[in-house]
């Protein structure tokens, strides 16, 4: 066939996964065409909240100041409330998204960035325009039709959606970042576990609601009545701007495809609000299906699939952009050094090894999350009958009248597992990865009993994040995260007094190997940067003169606890083994 464009690497999709994977690849010099089947980027404000993880891999490449623009803070996401009307009677409240005073600081101790809400209409067109900047071609109203991997490469057929033009293109590698009903996915015949649930009808409206958000601000809101018969009593006010504009959630009772006319939306809202006064704008309405599926592996041949592809869930915990954010990052470096020639190509099969167990989780708790919010609901009654009841309950001063009270903190309580799970958002520990390599005697840490959900599992033993934590050049230059010393597409040597074996090794390897180009830092007294509060101490894992390798994308790819007389041959080895090469 004739063929139109040659590329390294050719992405479908445009959404969060394609975007952050096609602008790393640029930073790593490595030439990408993203194309997207519409017009532009995403019309909807869709996903929003924003974890540190996910800033973290944009922080590499330079974006926080730009995001942090646009991006609404973490003290405008304070709470999640659940009430009858946002008029009307409240049920309850939770403090949300590190927001609870006895866990701020876990939050703050976790990363150098911060939890904010970031609608996805505000995060795409940021996360194109930068990839444009660095050389992506982007093309909008072009659709994926086919697939041919020819073992040495790949060919795809496109289609202009415009124009109706077809035409082919040639890539070394082919990316189906494609969304929840991926074509690439479905093109590779790679089986999805797991099933469709049901389907979100949002709307997006403009509606000044400072009035009833001042004093409890927050992005999630839930409007629990039960006056309006077609309609199910659990909805939402997500806030996209405070406190202005807003996604609302609202359900048909029964008829899953039952289409509402803009009156029947109109007078839904005005009484999920309960306060006629207010003037809304309705900009856009719009259906999308919840499910519960991730797929049995994220790669074959020379087709890789990352994002909503490859793992689709509810929203709850907000992990859905958050997750194809960071496969993105996995896999952009992965690319990168085997189309340089620096890794073998086995290494992109570690996308499935590493991300899988991590879309997995993450589909497991959104659903399981999702039924801790389906108790709390009917808990309070779904019927007009049910709800008195519940709320006389929760009025009486009996035995059964504080039972119904115990009952429902409970509800709200195990809303917790969502709303401040720091673990959920910061745990992709990498075990069994052929893209990590303990030696013999190193000992993983013993997970036995910890809680990964709630707690941030901290460890330099290969296969786990690189700790955060500062450090400062000297007493007069600000401070910086350890986390921007790695990176930036590098694999970085740090090691401490005593170490200059291991900067020594990493600047040999770089000689030896163009374009492997490491970078080493020491840690600690009279060292390139100092230990400003003597976290390097207390969490490298290793002794001073030790070290700890950390991959482009930071997590540890391998270390060693001492100096050594053979530290060249020894990073050497770990090297070979962690690039697939060995
Ligand atoms: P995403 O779906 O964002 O992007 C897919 C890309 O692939 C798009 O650019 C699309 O045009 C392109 N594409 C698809 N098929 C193609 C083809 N055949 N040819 C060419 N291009 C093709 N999550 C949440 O947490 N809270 C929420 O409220 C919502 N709301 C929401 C609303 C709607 C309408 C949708 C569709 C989704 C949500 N989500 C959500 C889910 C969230 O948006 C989702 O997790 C991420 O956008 C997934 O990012 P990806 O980049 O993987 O795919």
């Amino acid at each position: 066939p004739k063929i139109d464009d040659t590329v390294p690497v050719l992405i479908i999709g445009a959404g969060p996964a394609g975007a952050t994977l096609a602008l790393h690849l640029a930073r790593l010099n490595i030439k990408s065409l993203m194309i997207s089947r519409h017009s532009g980027t995403a019309n909807t404000p869709r996903a929003h909240i924003f974890n540190q993880r996910a800033m973290e891999v944009l922080r590499d490449a330079g974006l926080e100041p730009r995001l942090e623009e646009v991006a609404s803070p973490a003290h405008h996401m304070q709470h999640t409330s659940w009430s009858n009307t946002l008029n009307g009677d409240e049920y309850g409240r939770m403090w949300s998204w590190g927001s609870k005073p006895s866990e701020k600081h876990r939050y703050e101790m976790a990363s150098p960035c911060v939890m904010s809400d970031l609608p996805q209409s505000l995060l795409e067109p940021i996360l194109v325009d930068e990839g444009i900047k660095h050389g992506v071609t982007v093309r909008f109203s072009t659709e994926f039709e086919r697939l041919e991997d020819h073992g040495d490469y790949v060919l795809t057929l496109l289609r202009d959606r415009k124009t109706e033009r077809r035409y082919w293109v040639r890539s070394q590698y082919l990316v189906g970042a494609d969304g929840a009903r991926s074509s690439v996915l479905n093109a590779l015949e790679i089986p999805v576990d797991g099933k469709q649930l049901n389907n979100a009808f949002n709307v997006h409206i403009k509606a000044d609601l400072t009035k009833y958000m001042v004093n409890r601000p927050g992005s999630l809101n839930w409007i629990l009545n039960t006056d309006a018969p077609e309609w199910s009593a659990a909805g939402n006010f997500r806030m996209v701007r405070p406190w202005n504009e807003w996604v609302v959630s609202m359900h048909p009772a029964s008829d899953q495809t039952f289409e509402p006319t803009m009156k029947q939306i109109d007078s839904r809202l005005r009484q999920m609000i309960g306060d006629d006064s207010v003037n809304i704008e309705i900009l856009s309405s719009f259906r999308w299906t919840i499910n519960d599926q991730v797929a049995r592996s994220w790669q074959k041949g020379r087709v890789l699939c990352i994002g909503d592809a490859v793992h689709r869930h509810p929203p709850i915990n907000g992990l859905g952009s958050n997750t194809c954010i960071s496969d993105a990052f996995n896999l952009a470096w992965k690319l990168a050094y085997v189309l340089k020639g620096l890794a073998g190509s086995e290494l992109l099969q570690t996308l499935t090894t590493e991300r899988k167990p991590v879309g997995d989780a993450v589909v497991r708790r959104a659903n399981d999350g999702m039924l801790a919010h389906r108790r709390l609901w009917a808990l309070l009654g779904l019927t007009p009958h049910d709800r008195d009841q519940a709320v006389n309950l929760l009025k009486a001063t009996t035995h059964e009248g504080r039972e119904m009270r115990a009952r429902l903190r409970k509800a709200l309580e195990a809303t917790d597992a969502e709303l401040q799970a720091l673990g959920i958002q910061m745990n992709q520990i990498y075990s069994n990865s052929a893209a990590v390599y303990a030696e013999q005697d190193d000992r993983a840490p013993d997970l036995n009993g910890f809680d990964l959900l709630k707690e941030v599992a901290i460890s330099t033993y290969p296969g786990y994040h690189l700790p955060h934590f500062w450090v400062a050049a000297n007493g007069q230059s600000p401070r910086t995260s350890v986390l921007d010393l790695c990176g930036h597409g590098h694999f970085t040597v740090l090691t401490g007094v005593g170490g200059e074996c291991w900067k020594h090794a990493a600047s040999e390897l770089s000689q030896e190997v163009a374009d492997l180009d490491m970078k080493a830092v020491s840690i600690g007294y009279d060292c390139d940067y100092m230990d400003c509060y003597h976290d390097w101490g207390r969490l490298s894992g290793v002794e001073e003169d030790g070290v700890v390798l950390v991959r482009p994308d930071h997590f540890v790819a391998w270390r060693f606890p001492t100096s050594s007389a053979d530290a060249t041959s020894l990073l050497r080895s770990a090297m070979l083994r962690v690039l697939c090469r060995a």
